[in-house]
Protein backbone atom coordinates (compact mmCIF):
# COMPACT_ATOMS: atom_id res chain seq x y z
CA UNK A 1 0.00 0.00 0.00
CA UNK A 2 1.70 3.38 -0.99
CA UNK A 3 2.05 5.75 1.85
CA UNK A 4 -0.62 8.23 -0.53
CA UNK A 5 -3.37 6.01 -0.03
CA UNK A 6 -4.21 7.65 3.34
CA UNK A 7 -5.55 10.10 1.58
CA UNK A 8 -8.09 8.34 0.13
CA UNK A 9 -9.07 6.17 3.11
CA UNK A 10 -9.59 9.72 4.95
CA UNK A 11 -12.01 10.75 2.18
CA UNK A 12 -13.54 7.47 1.69
CA UNK A 13 -14.65 7.05 5.27
CA UNK A 14 -15.91 10.48 4.83
CA UNK A 15 -18.53 9.30 2.68
CA UNK A 16 -19.68 7.08 5.70
CA UNK A 17 -19.53 10.56 8.05
CA UNK A 18 -16.50 9.35 9.94
CA UNK A 19 -13.86 11.99 10.32
CA UNK A 20 -9.70 11.71 11.16
CA UNK A 21 -9.95 11.42 15.02
CA UNK A 22 -7.60 14.19 15.07
CA UNK A 23 -6.25 16.56 12.56
CA UNK A 24 -3.63 16.03 9.89
CA UNK A 25 -2.60 19.27 10.70
CA UNK A 26 0.38 19.36 13.03
CA UNK A 27 -0.24 23.11 14.53
CA UNK A 28 -4.18 22.11 15.19
CA UNK A 29 -2.80 18.48 16.80
CA UNK A 30 -0.82 20.30 18.81
CA UNK A 31 -3.58 23.15 19.99
CA UNK A 32 -5.59 20.02 20.74
CA UNK A 33 -3.00 18.37 22.81
CA UNK A 34 -3.02 21.98 24.80
CA UNK A 35 -5.79 21.75 26.35
CA UNK A 36 -5.34 18.16 27.03
CA UNK A 37 -2.30 18.48 28.84
CA UNK A 38 -1.47 20.52 32.37
CA UNK A 39 0.93 23.67 31.93
CA UNK A 40 3.77 21.76 33.44
CA UNK A 41 3.80 18.93 30.59
CA UNK A 42 2.71 21.13 27.84
CA UNK A 43 5.28 23.52 27.78
CA UNK A 44 7.93 21.02 28.79
CA UNK A 45 7.57 19.36 24.96
CA UNK A 46 6.87 22.78 23.73
CA UNK A 47 9.20 24.97 24.89
CA UNK A 48 12.64 25.60 24.38
CA UNK A 49 15.87 27.44 25.12
CA UNK A 50 16.15 31.18 25.82
CA UNK A 51 14.02 33.21 24.13
CA UNK A 52 12.84 30.50 21.39
CA UNK A 53 14.65 31.98 19.00
CA UNK A 54 16.76 28.91 17.60
CA UNK A 55 13.49 26.81 17.79
CA UNK A 56 11.32 29.69 15.88
CA UNK A 57 15.02 29.73 13.43
CA UNK A 58 14.41 25.37 12.75
CA UNK A 59 11.00 26.02 11.20
CA UNK A 60 11.39 29.06 9.63
CA UNK A 61 14.28 27.87 7.97
CA UNK A 62 12.13 25.40 5.63
CA UNK A 63 10.46 28.24 4.05
CA UNK A 64 13.78 29.79 2.83
CA UNK A 65 13.97 26.81 0.13
CA UNK A 66 11.34 26.22 -1.89
CA UNK A 67 10.67 23.21 -4.15
CA UNK A 68 10.82 23.24 -8.10
CA UNK A 69 8.82 21.00 -9.67
CA UNK A 70 8.93 18.91 -12.82
CA UNK A 71 6.22 17.56 -15.17
CA UNK A 72 5.52 15.01 -17.54
CA UNK A 73 7.79 12.53 -15.90
CA UNK A 74 5.35 10.25 -15.01
CA UNK A 75 6.20 9.71 -10.89
CA UNK A 76 2.96 7.87 -10.28
CA UNK A 77 4.31 4.76 -8.92
CA UNK A 78 6.90 6.18 -5.68
CA UNK A 79 9.36 4.04 -4.07
CA UNK A 80 10.22 5.30 -0.64
CA UNK A 81 12.12 2.40 0.84
CA UNK A 82 15.49 3.51 2.23
CA UNK A 83 18.59 1.93 3.45
CA UNK A 84 20.51 2.79 6.79
CA UNK A 85 23.16 1.27 7.99
CA UNK A 86 22.63 -1.96 5.87
CA UNK A 87 19.29 -2.24 6.51
CA UNK A 88 16.12 -1.73 4.49
CA UNK A 89 13.42 0.42 5.92
CA UNK A 90 10.07 1.27 4.41
CA UNK A 91 10.58 5.41 5.13
CA UNK A 92 13.32 7.84 5.63
CA UNK A 93 11.72 8.33 8.87
CA UNK A 94 12.65 7.40 12.36
CA UNK A 95 10.99 8.42 15.62
CA UNK A 96 13.47 10.96 17.63
CA UNK A 97 14.45 10.08 20.59
CA UNK A 98 12.38 11.86 23.25
CA UNK A 99 12.19 11.19 27.06
CA UNK A 100 10.05 11.25 30.08
CA UNK A 101 6.62 10.47 27.56
CA UNK A 102 4.61 9.71 30.21
CA UNK A 103 4.28 13.25 31.15
CA UNK A 104 1.79 13.06 28.22
CA UNK A 105 0.64 9.62 28.02
CA UNK A 106 0.53 6.85 30.70
CA UNK A 107 1.88 4.69 28.28
CA UNK A 108 4.23 6.78 26.69
CA UNK A 109 7.27 5.17 25.21
CA UNK A 110 5.55 1.78 24.71
CA UNK A 111 2.53 3.57 22.85
CA UNK A 112 4.98 5.30 20.85
CA UNK A 113 7.35 2.02 20.03
CA UNK A 114 4.18 -0.31 19.07
CA UNK A 115 3.18 2.38 16.52
CA UNK A 116 6.57 3.04 14.86
CA UNK A 117 6.72 -0.93 15.27
CA UNK A 118 3.48 -1.22 13.23
CA UNK A 119 4.43 1.10 10.47
CA UNK A 120 8.12 -1.02 10.31
CA UNK A 121 10.18 2.74 11.35
CA UNK A 122 12.64 2.94 13.68
CA UNK A 123 11.63 4.50 17.23
CA UNK A 124 15.05 5.95 19.12
CA UNK A 125 14.64 5.02 22.83
CA UNK A 126 15.80 7.84 24.60
CA UNK A 127 17.70 6.66 27.86
CA UNK A 128 15.38 9.60 29.72
CA UNK A 129 12.57 6.99 29.18
CA UNK A 130 9.86 6.32 31.70
CA UNK A 131 9.42 2.68 30.43
CA UNK A 132 12.85 0.42 30.69
CA UNK A 133 14.85 -1.06 27.62
CA UNK A 134 13.35 -4.24 28.14
CA UNK A 135 8.98 -3.24 28.40
CA UNK A 136 9.73 -1.13 25.48
CA UNK A 137 11.50 -3.80 23.55
CA UNK A 138 9.11 -6.09 24.06
CA UNK A 139 6.92 -3.26 21.16
CA UNK A 140 9.04 -5.32 18.34
CA UNK A 141 9.85 -3.52 15.25
CA UNK A 142 13.22 -1.97 14.71
CA UNK A 143 14.56 -0.12 17.61
CA UNK A 144 17.68 1.73 18.12
CA UNK A 145 18.83 3.52 21.50
CA UNK A 146 19.95 6.54 22.35
CA UNK A 147 22.66 6.99 25.23
CA UNK A 148 23.20 9.56 27.55
CA UNK A 149 26.45 8.55 28.41
CA UNK A 150 26.89 7.82 32.10
CA UNK A 151 30.35 9.14 33.64
CA UNK A 152 30.16 5.79 35.37
CA UNK A 153 31.92 3.41 32.42
CA UNK A 154 30.87 0.28 34.60
CA UNK A 155 26.81 1.53 34.39
CA UNK A 156 27.89 2.80 30.72
CA UNK A 157 28.66 -0.81 29.58
CA UNK A 158 25.59 -2.31 31.33
CA UNK A 159 23.12 -0.25 29.50
CA UNK A 160 24.74 -1.20 26.08
CA UNK A 161 24.58 -4.95 26.84
CA UNK A 162 21.02 -4.17 28.25
CA UNK A 163 20.32 -2.75 24.57
CA UNK A 164 22.07 -5.29 22.54
CA UNK A 165 20.25 -8.09 24.13
CA UNK A 166 16.67 -5.85 23.66
CA UNK A 167 17.51 -6.29 19.94
CA UNK A 168 18.29 -2.70 19.65
CA UNK A 169 20.71 -2.52 16.72
CA UNK A 170 21.96 1.10 16.45
CA UNK A 171 23.40 3.30 19.02
CA UNK A 172 22.39 7.00 18.95
CA UNK A 173 24.97 9.34 21.27
CA UNK A 174 23.61 12.46 21.94
CA UNK A 175 26.11 14.71 22.66
CA UNK A 176 24.72 18.45 23.13
CA UNK A 177 22.45 17.88 26.40
CA UNK A 178 25.88 17.13 28.05
CA UNK A 179 24.24 19.47 31.03
CA UNK A 180 21.04 21.14 30.72
CA UNK A 181 20.36 24.38 29.61
CA UNK A 182 18.26 27.72 30.27
CA UNK A 183 14.70 27.15 29.50
CA UNK A 184 12.72 29.59 31.01
CA UNK A 185 9.50 28.11 30.59
CA UNK A 186 10.25 24.91 32.85
CA UNK A 187 12.26 27.57 35.31
CA UNK A 188 9.08 29.58 36.02
CA UNK A 189 7.01 26.51 36.77
CA UNK A 190 10.60 25.08 38.91
CA UNK A 191 9.40 22.01 36.53
CA UNK A 192 12.03 19.03 35.61
CA UNK A 193 10.25 15.87 35.72
CA UNK A 194 13.84 14.12 36.73
CA UNK A 195 13.86 15.57 40.05
CA UNK A 196 10.31 13.68 40.78
CA UNK A 197 11.57 10.43 39.39
CA UNK A 198 9.85 10.15 36.41
CA UNK A 199 11.94 9.50 33.44
CA UNK A 200 14.46 7.36 34.83
CA UNK A 201 13.16 4.23 34.09
CA UNK A 202 16.27 2.96 32.88
CA UNK A 203 19.27 3.55 35.30
CA UNK A 204 16.70 2.78 38.03
CA UNK A 205 16.54 -0.56 36.78
CA UNK A 206 20.03 -0.94 35.78
CA UNK A 207 21.65 -3.64 38.03
CA UNK A 208 25.37 -2.01 37.72
CA UNK A 209 23.70 1.50 38.58
CA UNK A 210 21.49 0.19 41.61
CA UNK A 211 24.83 -1.58 43.33
CA UNK A 212 26.33 2.46 43.46
CA UNK A 213 23.25 2.71 45.89
CA UNK A 214 23.80 2.44 49.85
CA UNK A 215 19.70 1.72 49.82
CA UNK A 216 17.59 0.17 47.39
CA UNK A 217 16.16 2.25 44.77
CA UNK A 218 12.68 1.36 46.41
CA UNK A 219 13.65 2.62 49.90
CA UNK A 220 15.39 5.58 49.26
CA UNK A 221 14.54 7.11 45.76
CA UNK A 222 15.73 10.64 46.26
CA UNK A 223 19.31 9.16 46.91
CA UNK A 224 19.05 7.20 43.70
CA UNK A 225 18.10 10.42 41.81
CA UNK A 226 20.67 12.29 43.30
CA UNK A 227 23.05 9.67 42.53
CA UNK A 228 22.19 9.43 38.50
CA UNK A 229 21.79 13.35 38.25
CA UNK A 230 25.24 13.79 38.60
CA UNK A 231 26.34 10.88 36.46
CA UNK A 232 25.78 11.84 33.27
CA UNK A 233 24.39 15.55 33.54
CA UNK A 234 26.75 18.73 34.66
CA UNK A 235 29.98 17.07 32.38
CA UNK A 236 30.73 16.96 29.05
CA UNK A 237 32.62 14.27 27.37
CA UNK A 238 35.60 14.02 24.78
CA UNK A 239 36.68 13.03 21.86
CA UNK A 240 39.75 10.50 23.12
CA UNK A 241 36.72 8.73 25.36
CA UNK A 242 34.68 7.12 22.11
CA UNK A 243 36.61 4.17 21.27
CA UNK A 244 34.71 3.20 24.77
CA UNK A 245 31.54 3.02 22.64
CA UNK A 246 32.58 1.88 19.78
CA UNK A 247 34.66 -1.10 21.59
CA UNK A 248 31.73 -2.14 22.95
CA UNK A 249 28.90 -1.44 20.96
CA UNK A 250 28.83 -4.07 17.47
CA UNK A 251 26.45 -2.53 15.73
CA UNK A 252 26.44 1.33 14.02
CA UNK A 253 27.09 3.98 16.07
CA UNK A 254 25.18 7.74 15.55
CA UNK A 255 26.31 10.96 16.69
CA UNK A 256 23.37 13.03 17.56
CA UNK A 257 23.95 16.92 17.86
CA UNK A 258 26.44 17.68 15.46
CA UNK A 259 26.20 21.22 13.66
CA UNK A 260 30.20 21.68 12.23
CA UNK A 261 31.34 20.14 9.91
CA UNK A 262 34.68 19.78 11.21
CA UNK A 263 33.14 17.65 14.26
CA UNK A 264 31.43 15.61 11.40
CA UNK A 265 34.66 14.53 9.60
CA UNK A 266 35.99 13.95 13.48
CA UNK A 267 32.77 11.35 13.88
CA UNK A 268 34.16 9.71 10.87
CA UNK A 269 37.96 9.73 11.72
CA UNK A 270 36.98 7.77 14.99
CA UNK A 271 34.93 5.14 13.38
CA UNK A 272 31.57 6.23 13.70
CA UNK A 273 29.06 5.05 11.41
CA UNK A 274 26.58 8.78 10.58
CA UNK A 275 25.50 11.52 12.51
CA UNK A 276 22.51 13.69 13.39
CA UNK A 277 22.21 16.93 12.47
CA UNK A 278 20.20 18.31 15.09
CA UNK A 279 20.10 21.14 17.79
CA UNK A 280 17.95 18.77 20.00
CA UNK A 281 14.89 21.10 18.74
CA UNK A 282 16.40 24.73 19.53
CA UNK A 283 15.91 23.23 23.30
CA UNK A 284 20.06 23.61 24.12
CA UNK A 285 21.40 27.20 22.57
CA UNK A 286 19.32 30.11 22.08
CA UNK A 287 20.57 31.86 19.23
CA UNK A 288 22.32 28.83 17.61
CA UNK A 289 22.23 28.29 13.98
CA UNK A 290 19.08 26.69 12.50
CA UNK A 291 19.27 23.25 12.54
CA UNK A 292 18.82 22.75 8.41
CA UNK A 293 21.00 25.41 7.88
CA UNK A 294 23.99 23.43 9.24
CA UNK A 295 22.78 20.35 6.83
CA UNK A 296 24.42 21.20 3.43
CA UNK A 297 27.90 22.01 5.10
CA UNK A 298 27.75 18.59 6.80
CA UNK A 299 26.30 16.16 4.12
CA UNK A 300 29.01 18.15 1.95
CA UNK A 301 31.85 16.99 4.57
CA UNK A 302 30.92 13.20 5.34
CA UNK A 303 27.82 12.25 3.28
CA UNK A 304 30.22 9.65 1.26
CA UNK A 305 31.78 8.30 4.74
CA UNK A 306 28.79 8.60 6.80
CA UNK A 307 25.04 7.77 7.38
CA UNK A 308 24.08 11.64 7.28
CA UNK A 309 20.90 12.36 9.26
CA UNK A 310 18.70 15.27 10.23
CA UNK A 311 16.20 16.52 12.83
CA UNK A 312 14.39 19.70 14.51
CA UNK A 313 12.17 21.60 12.79
CA UNK A 314 10.44 18.67 11.22
CA UNK A 315 6.38 19.53 10.93
CA UNK A 316 5.31 18.59 7.54
CA UNK A 317 5.90 16.17 4.56
CA UNK A 318 7.29 18.92 2.44
CA UNK A 319 10.10 19.50 4.74
CA UNK A 320 11.26 16.01 4.86
CA UNK A 321 11.57 16.21 1.13
CA UNK A 322 13.60 19.38 1.42
CA UNK A 323 15.70 17.59 4.26
CA UNK A 324 16.40 14.79 2.12
CA UNK A 325 17.25 17.18 -0.91
CA UNK A 326 19.95 18.68 1.29
CA UNK A 327 21.72 15.75 1.95
CA UNK A 328 20.28 13.67 4.96
CA UNK A 329 19.45 10.25 4.42
CA UNK A 330 16.21 10.34 6.52
CA UNK A 331 14.97 12.34 9.46
CA UNK A 332 13.82 11.97 12.48
CA UNK A 333 10.40 13.61 13.71
CA UNK A 334 10.39 14.91 16.92
CA UNK A 335 7.93 17.33 18.50
CA UNK A 336 4.61 15.84 16.21
CA UNK A 337 4.50 12.78 17.37
CA UNK A 338 4.75 13.60 21.17
CA UNK A 339 1.07 16.03 20.15
CA UNK A 340 -0.34 12.63 18.48
CA UNK A 341 0.69 10.76 21.60
CA UNK A 342 -1.03 13.01 23.98
CA UNK A 343 -4.38 13.01 21.59
CA UNK A 344 -4.29 9.78 21.11
CA UNK A 345 -1.65 7.45 22.02
CA UNK A 346 -0.49 4.70 19.94
CA UNK A 347 -3.07 5.57 17.32
CA UNK A 348 -2.43 9.25 17.54
CA UNK A 349 1.16 8.50 16.88
CA UNK A 350 0.58 6.32 13.95
CA UNK A 351 -1.94 8.99 12.81
CA UNK A 352 1.40 11.79 12.26
CA UNK A 353 3.68 9.26 11.06
CA UNK A 354 0.94 8.54 8.69
CA UNK A 355 0.27 12.16 7.45
CA UNK A 356 3.23 13.16 7.03
CA UNK A 357 4.57 9.96 4.87
CA UNK A 358 1.37 10.82 2.77
CA UNK A 359 2.14 14.20 2.62
CA UNK A 360 5.90 13.42 1.62
CA UNK A 361 4.58 10.37 -0.91
CA UNK A 362 2.66 13.10 -2.57
CA UNK A 363 4.65 15.99 -2.59
CA UNK A 364 7.59 13.67 -4.37
CA UNK A 365 4.98 12.48 -6.92
CA UNK A 366 3.81 16.06 -7.53
CA UNK A 367 7.60 17.26 -8.32
CA UNK A 368 8.41 14.57 -10.47
CA UNK A 369 10.37 11.82 -8.47
CA UNK A 370 10.06 8.56 -7.61
CA UNK A 371 11.89 8.13 -4.90
CA UNK A 372 14.25 10.01 -2.43
CA UNK A 373 17.23 8.84 -4.29
CA UNK A 374 16.58 11.49 -6.99
CA UNK A 375 16.77 14.56 -4.60
CA UNK A 376 19.60 16.44 -4.18
CA UNK A 377 20.24 20.95 -3.71
CA UNK A 378 19.18 21.24 -6.91
CA UNK A 379 15.88 20.11 -7.09
CA UNK A 380 15.53 23.60 -4.06
CA UNK A 381 15.15 26.77 -4.77
CA UNK A 382 16.53 29.40 -2.13
CA UNK A 383 14.81 32.25 -1.58
C1 LIG B 1 13.78 15.87 23.18
N1 LIG B 1 14.95 15.50 22.53
C2 LIG B 1 15.74 14.50 23.07
N2 LIG B 1 16.86 14.09 22.43
C3 LIG B 1 17.61 13.08 22.92
O1 LIG B 1 18.61 12.73 22.32
N3 LIG B 1 17.23 12.46 24.09
C4 LIG B 1 16.13 12.83 24.80
O2 LIG B 1 15.80 12.25 25.83
C5 LIG B 1 15.38 13.89 24.30
N4 LIG B 1 14.26 14.34 24.97
C6 LIG B 1 13.45 15.29 24.41
C7 LIG B 1 12.29 15.65 25.08
C8 LIG B 1 11.41 16.56 24.48
C9 LIG B 1 10.14 16.90 25.18
C10 LIG B 1 11.72 17.11 23.22
C11 LIG B 1 10.76 18.05 22.53
C12 LIG B 1 12.89 16.79 22.59
C13 LIG B 1 15.32 16.07 21.22
C14 LIG B 1 14.73 15.26 20.08
O3 LIG B 1 15.36 14.02 19.94
C15 LIG B 1 14.85 15.99 18.74
O4 LIG B 1 16.19 16.33 18.52
C16 LIG B 1 13.99 17.25 18.69
O5 LIG B 1 12.71 16.98 19.18
C17 LIG B 1 13.89 17.77 17.27
O6 LIG B 1 13.27 19.02 17.25
P1 LIG B 1 11.71 19.23 16.85
O7 LIG B 1 11.57 18.75 15.45
O8 LIG B 1 10.92 18.46 17.86
O9 LIG B 1 11.51 20.71 16.99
Amino acid sequence: MAYSDFQLEIYLNGLADVLPPYSVDVTKLQAAARDLLDDGAYWYVAGSAGSGDTAAANCAAFGRHRIVPRMLRDATERDLTTELFGRTYPAPLALAPIGVQSIVHPYGELATARAAASLGIPAVLSTASSHTLEEVAEAGGPRWYQLYWPHDDEVTLSLLERARKGGYDTLVVTLDTWTLAWRPNDLDRAYLPFLRGTGLAIPLSDPVFRSRLAEPVEEDLNAAIMTWAPMFNGRAHTWDQLPLLRDNWDGPIVLKGIQHPDDARRAADAGMDGVVVSNHGGRQIDGALASLDALPGVAAAVGDRLTVLFDSGIRTGADIFKALALGARAVLLGRPYVWGLACGGEDGVRHVVRSLLAELDLTLGLAGFRSPAGLDPSVLEAR
